[in-house]
């Protein structure tokens, strides 16, 4: 088995560095190593007192065998690096998902805590799913949309916990809606805009396939003046009518965001597909502005970990993609 000696040193020094860095700017939930060295394809972000580690996971079983031994080497190295007790950390196995619902149970229940995160509370658990409840690589783009949302009627699609909704409604936002396929994830949403004391008869969360919520929404002529939306790369939840393909779907997906924006609106649009290509053809009616640069936190080496854009109405003699 691999020496650790490498990762260990590395973290330490990482977790030098960006805890100076985060303390700095008051941040609490940040990536401190991020494939740094290739041998090591792990992703190590902090959470308050906590460390959620996944390891990228590149196919293969031959190494099965040593699997629980490479595990607890890993852990041992964090734990050092980070001077943290083993018990609080988590480790997964991110593997590459095609085609499936990424958002999966792990089987384990794990514990409910609390973040902050620019000024705002956030219920998170590093066990009981793939993902947190809290995509750290989003955290500028939650702070630009809680910049503009004063004033504004806010729409959150594939709201998953609902932290967008939670920016935008303390940021002023005059309603809100937020829409998700799973009850689990509304819950969550419920629970976060609970906690940051956000009113529920204002900021509502509704259970819809994002599809047809599109359709229907418009044909009811709501208005909205900022959307995100935010998709998952692939998903075919039993619940919906078809299967969700972010590269194919995106220009139906935006076109109908568009046709809920109101005058003088913005759409956020990200998503996550590293080889994301956004349709210059079908887009061509929009005006959209590739923002990943400013929404790609400074603590993501990776700069493929989203793709952000701006899209607005096409105001005369301007560009395109
Ligand atoms: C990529 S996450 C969204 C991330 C979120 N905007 C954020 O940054 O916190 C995916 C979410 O989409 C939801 N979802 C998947 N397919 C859906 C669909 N067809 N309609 C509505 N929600 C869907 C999942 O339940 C999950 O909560």
């Amino acid at each position: 088995m691999k020496d650790t000696a490498p990762f260990l040193n590395r973290l330490r020094k990482n977790f030098r560095h960006w805890g100076k860095w985060a303390r700095k700017r008051g941040i609490q939930c940040y990536r401190l190593y991020d494939r740094d060295i290739p041998e090591f394809p792990l992703a190590v972000d902090l959470y308050g007192d906590r460390a959620h580690l996944q390891e990228y996971w590149r196919g293969g079983e031959a190494d099965a065998r040593d699997r629980g031994a490479w595990i607890a080497a890993i852990r041992e190295a964090a734990a050092q690096a980070l001077e943290m007790p083993a018990s609080r950390m988590v480790i997964k196995r991110r593997e590459r998902q095609r085609g499936t619902d990424q958002y999966e149970k792990t089987g384990a229940r794990g514990e409910d805590f609390v973040v902050a995160e620019g000024g705002h509370r956030f219920v998170v658990n590093l066990e009981a799913y793939l993902d947190t409840g809290l995509f750290l690589d989003h955290r500028l783009t939650r702070a630009m949309v809680g910049e503009r949302a004063a004033g504004r009627r806010f729409l959150n699609l594939f709201c998953y916990t609902g932290s967008f909704t939670v920016y935008a409604a303390a940021g002023g936002a005059t309603e809100s809606l937020s829409v998700d396929l799973s009850n689990t994830y509304l819950d969550w949403a419920k629970r976060n805009l609970q906690l940051n004391g956000l009113d529920p008869g204002r900021h509502r969360l509704l259970r819809a396939d994002a599809t047809p919520f599109l359709a229907d929404a418009s044909g009811r002529g709501e208005r909205f003046d900022l959307i995100v939306l935010d998709p998952p790369s692939f998903s075919n939840s039993k619940r919906m009518r078809n299967l969700l393909d972010v590269q194919r779907d995106h220009p139906a997906l935006i076109a109908g965001c568009m046709a809920l924006l109101a005058p003088g609106g913005e759409l956020f649009f990200s998503t996550n597909l590293r080889r994301f290509r956004p349709d210059a053809d079908a887009l061509s009616s929009w005006q959209v502005e590739n923002i990943s640069e400013r929404t790609i936190p400074e603590d993501f080496r990776n700069r493929r970990i989203h793709h952000c854009y701006r899209v607005t109405r096409r105001v005369a003699s301007a560009g395109r993609v």
